[in-house]
């Protein structure tokens, strides 16, 4: 009887300690990871999902994003009707805004340390989309962007 009760509990038990396991070996996994598979896109960061662009301006209204008012504050996210990664840096005398995909396997890339870095296979980047450090072969795409006192607009093209 005993035995019959208790059996739920521990199963429950044993299946959060799994689930433990597996996220701390994907995070080992994410951190060593060279090998063949696509990271993904959120490996290392934290990701949004923004709004949707009007007439191909995604806004960023700085009451919603203000982390983006302070210098290297960023925001990475995917805006729906875009589906593509878009990330926003403020550098102190301005904004980066660029693709946020990896362009060798598609992880997405954070800011850290001046530069844009992917966490999957280390690639770097500067804050204008140039190749710092490889695997990736070609840059990361860069934005047109435009401020206000407002928010942060980006033309997605
Ligand atoms: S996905 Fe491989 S370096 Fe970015």
């Amino acid at each position: 009887m005993t035995e019959r009760q208790g059996h739920p509990r521990r199963t429950f038990l044993v299946q959060i300690a799994g689930c433990t396991a597996c996220m701390l070996g994907g995070c080992r996994i994410n951190l060593a990871n060279e090998s063949d598979d696509d990271g993904p896109l959120d490996a290392g960061g934290i990701i949004h999902v923004l709004p949707d662009p009007v007439a191909g301006v995604l806004t960023l209204p700085f009451s919603d994003f203000p982390v983006l008012r302070q210098t290297g504050g960023w925001v990475r996210g995917i805006p729906p009707a875009w589906g593509k990664p878009v990330i926003a840096v403020n550098t102190g005398g301005g904004y980066a805004t660029l693709e946020a995909a990896c362009p060798h396997r598609g992880c997405g890339v954070n800011y850290t340390g001046g530069l844009l870095f992917c966490p999957c296979h280390y690639s770097e980047f500067s804050l204008d989309g140039a190749i710092l450090r490889g695997p990736a072969e070609t840059p990361l795409g860069r934005y047109v962007s435009t401020v206000d006192a407002t928010a942060l607009r980006i033309t997605l093209a």
